[in-house]
Formats: C-alpha cells, structure tokens, sequence
C-alpha cells in the first residue's frame, strides 16, 4: 500500500510538471537566496521568516534605458535576478526603450511568452509562426496599445515614430531567457563553422565572414 501511495504520488508529480509550464508554487512565495551554492531548476529559498519587502522590490523602471548602441534600443529586465522575491512565481517585467528608428532585432525568449504595452511612442511590432509556414503576423502600436508575442516564436519591434519610444512589457518566466537570432548564430563563442552558415544562409564565405565581423 505505501509503494502504491509512492508510485501513485510520483505519478501525480510528474503529470503536474508535465502540464505546467513553469512549475507552480507550493508554498506562498520562495525569495531566492543569492548566497547558496546548491542547484536546483531555479533558486534556492531562503528562510521565508526573514523575508522582507524588499525582496519583492525594484526601483528604477522611470529610468531611460541608454539606447546609443548599434541596434538604437536598450532593454531594462527585472527578472529574478532583480527581485529575489519573483523566484518560483513565473513572471517578470522589463522596460524597452527605443531611439528614432532603433530596433529590438529578432530575438526569442525560450520560456515566455510576452505582452507589451507601447507607453510613448509607435512602434512597429511582429513575430513569425514556426515551420513550414513561416508566417510574418505584424502591426503597428500606438501607446496604449498592446501585443501578444507568444512563448518561443522569434519577434522584433521597430521605432516607427520621430521621436523615442518607451515600452513595457511583462513575460510568464521569473527567467524568460532571450536567444537574439543574429548573435547566436553570427557571434556564438566558439563560431559556428562556416561551412554550416554559407548552407544555411546560402551565401558565400565572404558574406559569413562580413556578418560575422559585426557580432
Ligand atoms: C550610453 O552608452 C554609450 C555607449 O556605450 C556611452 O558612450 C555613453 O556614455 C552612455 N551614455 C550615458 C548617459 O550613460
């Protein structure tokens, strides 16, 4: 009877991690303790009793992000790195900001999926279905607007205003992770051989080489 009690609550166990995508939290919350050295799929908890609310605090959102950079865009996360206190709760929040015509490039977040409110400015937004389709489903966003970039699928957004642009944008992972398409696959550490890239991208060495030099 225990070994049935056993089998059946490792059963229940693995079907709940199985249908929930970020496991869900068994306790109220579990501040991340930053000091411990074990590990465990996300951070440890530290002893909830010395919790404060400061753990579940971060200041600096009203903060222009610095957008001089080659792509003209800056992202601020505040993710569980942030704030110990978002450890286990599967959320996170971030603010993008975007010079005239600067872009966040192609990028996705493999545990999240995003939803951005524009707050000044336009931007235009869209993301890619998988294969074979391929499909471009892209808008334009006026501040107030918002957009749904759903969980893996590659996205960008463009500044198609004058001025700056200001974004927020909230995302279903305490640590959304980003995967910035160029980067990975033209500045990934060692290089991918240049065999691979001139296939894939079905272009000679000497545009791999070029792309490469820029990342
Ligand atoms: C913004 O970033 C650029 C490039 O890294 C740097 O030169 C500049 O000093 C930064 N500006 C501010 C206000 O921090």
């Amino acid at each position: 009877m225990a070994k049935l009690i056993l089998f059946l609550g490792l059963v229940a166990l693995t079907c709940s991690l199985a249908i929930a995508f970020e496991p869900s939290p068994l306790q109220d919350f579990c501040v991340a303790d930053t000091g411990s050295s074990a590990r465990v799929n996300g951070l440890v908890c530290k002893d909830p009793k010395l919790a404060q609310a400061d753990d579940f605090f971060f200041s600096g959102l009203h903060v222009t992000g610095n957008t001089s950079n080659p792509v003209g865009s800056k992202v601020t996360p505040v993710t569980a790195a942030q704030i110990a206190g978002l450890n286990t709760l599967g959320i996170s929040i971030v603010r993008l900001d975007y010079a005239p015509w600067g872009i966040n490039p192609p990028h996705t977040h493999p545990r999240a999926t995003e939803i951005l409110t524009v707050l000044e400015g336009s931007l235009h937004v869209g993301f890619v279905t998988s294969n074979p389709d391929n499909r471009l489903i892209t808008k334009v966003l006026q501040k107030g607007d918002v957009f749904v970039f759903p969980v893996g699928l590659v996205h960008f957004q463009r500044n198609v205003g004058y001025g700056n642009a200001v974004a927020i944008a909230a995302l279903s992972s305490q640590n959304p992770g980003v995967i910035t398409i160029a980067n990975a696959v033209f500045g990934s550490n060692p290089p991918i051989a240049a065999e691979v890239l001139t296939k894939a991208f079905q272009v000679d060495k000497s545009v791999v080489d070029w792309v490469r030099s820029k990342f």
